[in-house]
């Protein structure tokens, strides 16, 4: 992390878990949880159907609330899909783009997530994108020439004014829900790398001030030593994101941190 030149965010993906009442229940239990520290923000994304009732539950406090998905035009005949508009409206201030878990499971690509991120961007809505390699990818020995591919493509287009909004997210998807987190060293390896590539893309000023999170298992455990890594300004949080205690803990790993 990097607190004088851009945020932290501490966000938890849900995927598809926790109903209505097991939300209300978190939310009582992290509420009293939270740090007053202001470091670090904190995001919460919940399956779209409890997106308002999250939003009136955590009024007030530091946890703002996030779609997992949006998607890319504003209205139409798209079955069971929500637009950037319809989730503004509700209150989602956040909205995750391109998981692997969508690419792998819903055919996402690369050109489909930049659409999504001009969707979000147009309706006011953050983006978060998440970007990462397979195993193959990584044993190959192309992890970052592939990462500088997947931010190139998710930003075509996206004005330099409008990349203070913009929060990427490294998850190696062979560390998602494996238990077998990316040393601190190759997180930040990769962190840097996008960096890096915003730099190229934008200028020194862009790169600095974009926050970029790492998420794959990451943990109460791991987190201090990933966060401390210069260029992980955050964490995007699953399985550690459904117990209030374990989530917390994380957040106050984000406060301590300098
Ligand atoms: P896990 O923390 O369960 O590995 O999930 C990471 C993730 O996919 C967050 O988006």
């Amino acid at each position: 992390m990097n607190r004088r030149y851009r945020k932290t965010v501490i966000a938890g993906n849900w995927k598809m878990n926790k109903t209505l009442s097991e939300t209300q229940v978190f939310a009582e239990e992290l509420r009293p949880l939270l740090s007053r520290s202001k470091w670090c923000d904190v995001v919460l994304c919940v399956p779209a159907i409890n997106i308002p009732n999250a939003v009136r539950l955590f009024k007030n406090t530091r946890v703002a609330i996030a779609a997992q998905n949006v998607h890319f035009e504003d209205h139409g005949a798209f079955t069971g899909e929500l637009s950037a508009a319809m989730l503004r409206e509700q209150g989602v201030k956040y909205a995750i783009i391109g998981h692997s878990e969508r690419r792998q499971y819903y055919g996402e690509t690369d050109f489909t997530v930049n659409r999504k991120v001009h969707a979000a961007l147009q309706a006011g809505i953050n983006p978060i994108i998440c970007v990462g390699e397979s195993l193959e990818q990584r044993e190959l020995g192309v992890t970052l020439e592939y990462i500088a591919y997947q931010v190139k493509v998710a930003l075509a287009g996206v004005p330099m004014e409008k990349m203070r909004r913009i929060i990427l997210a490294y998850e190696p998807i062979w560390a998602i829900g494996t238990g077998q987190t990316a040393t601190a060293q190759q997180a930040g390896e990769v962190c840097q790398s996008i960096r890096t590539v915003i730099r190229k893309l934008y200028d020194a000023r862009v790169a600095r001030a974009v926050t970029i999170q790492y998420g794959g298992s990451m943990n109460a455990q791991n987190a201090a030593e990933l966060l401390a890594q210069p260029d992980i300004d955050g964490g995007l949080i699953g399985g550690a994101s459904l117990k209030a205690a374990d989530f917390a803990e994380i957040i106050n790993a984000a406060n301590q941190e300098t």
